[in-house]
């Protein structure tokens, strides 16, 4: 990308050095004074220092002064002041507008409009410019339509004003007849394809670059188009263009960019277009809609740049590719090219990146040892089985997820297993540059060749899912190391010792048959770690307090183990950590948290804790995940947890809490609070209605505004901690995810002695998508207040003593899937409709006085409907925490890695539709609330490429 950006900014300079040959002469007094003014007004950032304007000054030449150029008789002709930092000075009685000889003004790259000031309509009395450059200047507010009175312009850039509106398209181009160049890129345009094609094909026949990137233009891409034969760059990234793209394209014979990513194209591709002699640079990314193949490539051709990802592209690749001798860059992730990769992609000697990912590819890997500049290899996702070798030095190879079998060749014997003829002939060993090696998710036996341990240069190298068995080394030292993951492998013995503090910061040893205790020294080892686990090894003995040495650490994870002892004190009043979990082990105590506590999600279920520790949780007060579930506390409700206002998740289910559950008025509220469960204890009482007033989150029906995860970052290798801050985008299915868990709230009290009526106060909590009740004693009617919780999905109250009728409001409940009120002493006519003619007798039965279908016939004296048949276990409508509570925890911005969520699986398409089936078990009416059209999986291409 950047080198377009290059290849852009030298076509504009081609421009200016065109149109004004740079000449020497004595400038004429008054321009040299208006310059001299106008310098006086510039305000600049104070960091920054003017470079160019230091040698303007009245006793020179101003022809001769940096940025300024003049005519023979000393006219002022051009001026360029990009990049100088300048953040005001220039407005409407700017002395720049004396400057009427001016043919050219370049302002790009400063802070012109910091100040919000906008665009001065001033511009439009240089009625001589011919190049105007305002790019990258914050400018807000709208385009002057003055700039319309330029009639003469040639180039016209005013991209990267992120904020800047425009006036009518039409209005504003109409009497540029001699413009060959248009940039506009993130002028909020907002036109209809009828409109801004229109307006471009009528006026402005000569134009060679229209470049118009995320402009909110929609489509479709009007037919006049084809008049503009002279096209050579047409860039629209990211438009809402939603329409096919026109076969017209490939008649432009001197078309060198076609650059349309995340434009919501459909309909089929024409190929045609790949095979213009001129095209160098094609990017189609990000069109999930739009299908292609690729066609027989001309001998010859100019492409170097070609960019498919994350489109329904399919078939084979082409042998003829190996023609494109030019071709640098080749990125066809995520998309459906099936068959082997062409043994010509030999030929392509000048590549240098290459990612194939996710695709169906099978069979070997071509030789890319003619190709001196590769350094980037992406061949993850495919089923590729067969032997790679000769590979020029790279910088990074990642052969995750495919096929690949057998153990890894050992440096001593490589030549026998090329007689071997084993799966794998991967031949790294002077990899000298390698810095990332990801050869994860394949099934790789056998011990990791002690080659891998002198790549010197290494900074991330992922083994994971493999079926390695021993690390055939009793020390790592490999210095640069940031990132190793060996998770899910049958890695034995001890956890491996670094000789040296290892510097990693990301260590995943989860999922192995590492047995005995953890090294009481491991903290010190590992200095600078952030996430660490442990998790699902055979690890027991004691937490060691060592850990707390690693001052970095934000997630530690040694669930699923033996560990038996005490959460050491240290760990409890360590300010950097934000997850720690330690469910399913033998722990019986943890140490009070101190004030220090900086926790945001804590999980110390599955242990045999009897809570002593409890009360000291106010000191966390920045939890939001809790889960205290399957443990042996005995104690009442934890009324002090109201005070910690950022709580999302508390689960306490499955212990032996018990009394009243009512808290009193001094203790805070849970404004945030999505998920309560308190099943499987000892709690009585009735619950008060105040109780569940306070929870403003399930009481706000929230919208589909972006939600911002905090210290997450998008990457190849899932998701990790980072310090920076993102924005997920509010497109396609990750959002969605983030989103429907953002919005997930849930009530669970079951299975306790709850007694005393329904609070009416209930029916507030508008975004309540799931309650369970059952199990309790209840009595009195079912609230009809019930039926405001328009999403509710699954609706609990069976085994109580409920009586009255049912309330008819209760069909206003249009999502819900699961309905239970079976075992109470209900009575009268079940009502119909709606949602309730789907539930079958199950949901009614052991109550004596209900009488209508599905019960019985309609008429009074008719027979009950038979039984149907199957358990109607409600399991599905369970939470599960394993699988729900690292998402919550994820969804609420802190994040347990998503990889010992799904082991071997990464966060990648198919991922996201793993997920959303799992989504749509809990919620089966999520697609119709969000569409079928936002499974599409989109991840803004920033995050996902570097
Ligand atoms: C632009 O051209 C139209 C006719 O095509 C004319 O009426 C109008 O005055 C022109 N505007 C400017 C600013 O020159
Ligand atoms: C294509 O470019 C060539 C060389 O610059 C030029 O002579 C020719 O007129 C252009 N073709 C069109 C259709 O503009
Ligand atoms: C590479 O290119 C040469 C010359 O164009 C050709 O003869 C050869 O067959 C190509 N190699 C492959 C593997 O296609
Ligand atoms: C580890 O590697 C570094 C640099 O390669 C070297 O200087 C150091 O001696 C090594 N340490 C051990 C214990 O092998
Ligand atoms: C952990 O607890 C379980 C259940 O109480 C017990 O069977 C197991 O032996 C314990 N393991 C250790 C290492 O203490």
């Amino acid at each position: 990308m950047r080198t377009l950006l290059h290849f852009f900014l030298f076509l504009i300079t081609l421009w200016v050095s065109i149109i004004i040959p740079p000449v020497h002469s004595q400038c004429i007094k008054d321009q040299q004074l208006s310059l001299l003014q106008f310098k006086k007004s510039l305000v600049f950032v104070s960091l920054h220092p003017s470079t160019k304007l230091i040698s303007w000054n009245a006793s020179t030449d101003c022809c001769s002064w940096v940025g300024v150029t003049c005519s023979r008789n000393g006219r002022v002709l051009g001026l360029d002041i990009s990049s100088e930092h300048v953040s005001a000075g220039i407005d409407n009685s700017s002395s720049l507008f004396h400057l009427h000889y001016l043919q050219s003004l370049n302002l790009a790259d400063n802070l012109l409009g910091s100040d919000s000031q906008s665009i001065p309509s001033a511009i439009g009395k240089l009625a001589n410019l011919r190049y105007l450059d305002l790019s990258d200047n914050r400018y807000p507010g709208k385009i002057p339509i003055e700039i319309s009175r330029l009639t003469r312009l040639v180039v016209l850039a005013l991209s990267d004003n992120v904020q800047l509106g425009s006036p009518n398209l039409r209005m504003l181009v109409q009497n540029f007849t001699e413009l060959r160049e248009l940039y506009l890129d993130s002028v909020q345009i907002s036109e209809q394809g009828s409109e801004w094609c229109q307006a471009i094909s009528s006026s402005l026949p000569n134009l060679k670059v229209l470049s118009l990137s995320s402009c909110n233009l929609s489509g479709p891409l009007l037919e006049s188009l084809a008049k503009l034969q002279s096209l050579s760059v047409i860039r629209l990234n990211w438009n809402n263009i939603s329409a096919p793209v026109p076969g017209f394209f490939a008649n432009f014979s001197n078309l060198t960019v076609l650059s349309l990513p995340g434009c919501e194209l459909h309909g089929t591709f024409p190929k045609e277009i790949f095979q213009l002699p001129s095209l160098q640079s094609i990017d189609l990314s990000f069109n999930d809609q739009l299908d292609g193949s690729l066609p027989e490539f001309p001998r010859n051709g100019s492409l170097q740049y070609l960019d498919l990802s994350w489109t329904n592209f399919s078939g084979l690749l082409p042998n003829s590719i190996g023609n494109l001798k030019m071709l640098s860059t080749i990125y066809i992730q995520e998309c459906y090219f099936t068959g082997p990769m062409p043994k010509s992609m030999t030929n392509l000697t000048r590549l240098v990146s290459l990612s194939m990912s996710g695709n169906k590819l099978e069979g070997s890997i071509p030789s890319f040892s003619g190709a001196k500049n590769v350094n980037f290899i992406d061949l993850s996702y495919n089923g590729l089985t067969a032997s790679l070798f000769s590979l020029p030095l790279l910088d990074y190879l990642d052969l995750s997820s495919n096929q690949f079998s057998g153990p890894l060749p050992e440096i001593s014997n490589v030549s026998s297993y090329l007689l071997n003829g084993p799966n794998l002939e991967l031949d790294l060993r002077n990899q000298s540059n390698l810095s990332h090696l990801d050869l994860s998710n394949n099934q790789i036996n056998g011990k990791i060749a002690d080659w891998i341990w002198s790549l010197n240069n290494l900074n991330l190298l992922n083994l994971s899912c493999n079926s390695l068995g021993s690390l055939e080394v009793h020390s790592i030292n490999l210095t640069n190391l940031n990132y190793l993951d060996l998770h899910s492998n049958q890695f034995h013995g001890q956890i491996p010792i670094f000789p040296s503090p290892c510097n990693a910061n990301y260590l995943d040893f989860s999922r192995n048959y590492f047995i005995s205790i953890i090294p009481s020294t491991i903290g010190y080892v590992f200095p600078r770690t952030t996430f660490f686990s442990l998790s699902s090894n055979n690890l027991n003995g004691i937490i060691p307090e060592s850990l707390c040495n690693s001052h970095f650490l934000k997630i530690l994870d040694l669930s699923n183990s033996s560990l038996s002892g005490t959460v050491p004190h240290c760990l409890t009043t360590m300010w950097s950590l934000e997850v720690l979990n330690v469910r399913r082990n033998n722990l019986t105590n943890v140490d009070d948290f101190s004030h220090n506590c900086g926790l945001k999600t804590l999980d110390i279920s599955e242990n045999h804790l009897q809570g002593r520790f409890l009360k000291s949780l106010v000191n966390c007060t920045q939890l939001e995940v809790l889960n205290l579930g399957k443990n042996l506390i005995t104690e009442p409700f934890p009324c002090f947890l109201r005070n910690t206002s950022t709580l999302r998740v508390l689960v306490l289910r499955s212990n032996k809490f018990y009394g009243h559950i009512g808290c009193h008025k001094t203790n805070g509220s849970w404004p945030v609070l999505q998920i309560i469960d308190l099943a499987h204890n000892n709690f009585s009482g009735e619950v008060p209605g105040t109780a569940l007033t306070t929870l403003q989150a399930m009481r706000t029906s929230k919208d589909a505004a972006p939600w911002k995860i905090n210290n997450l970052q998008f990457d190849l290798d899932g998701i990790y901690y980072q310090e920076d801050t993102i924005t997920v985008t509010n497109k396609g299915l990750d959002m969605e995810l983030v989103f429907v868990l953002a919005i997930f709230t849930s009530i669970d009290f079951s299975y306790n002695k709850f007694n005393g009526s329904i609070p009416k106060e209930i029916g507030e909590l508008k975004s309540l998508y799931a309650l369970n009740l059952s199990n309790n004693a209840f009595t009195g009617a079912v609230p009809s207040s019930l039926g405001n919780l328009s999403q509710l999905e699954s609706l609990d109250l069976s085994k109580n003593k409920l009586s009255g009728q049912i309330p008819p409001e209760l069909t206003k409940l249009t999502f819900l899937e699961f309905l239970n009120l079976s075992y109470n002493q209900l009575v009268g006519r079940i009502p119909s409709g709606a949602q309730f003619s789907t539930f079958d007798a199950a949901s009614f039965e052991g109550n004596k006085g209900l009488w209508g279908p599905p019960l019985t016939a309609d008429n009074r004296t008719g027979f009950s409907s038979p039984k149907l048949e199957g358990n109607h276990s409600n399991a599905r409508h369970e939470i599960d925490w394993d699988i729900i509570c690292p998402e919550i925890g994820f969804t609420c911005g802190f994040g347990i890695v998503i990889g010992s969520l799904l082991f071997c699986k990464r966060w990648r398409k198919w991922y996201y539709s793993a997920m959303y089936n799992m989504l749509l078990k809990i919620f089966p009416q999520l697609e119709q609330r969000f569409g079928h059209h936002r499974r599409h999986v989109y991840v803004h291409q920033r995050y996902w490429r570097r």
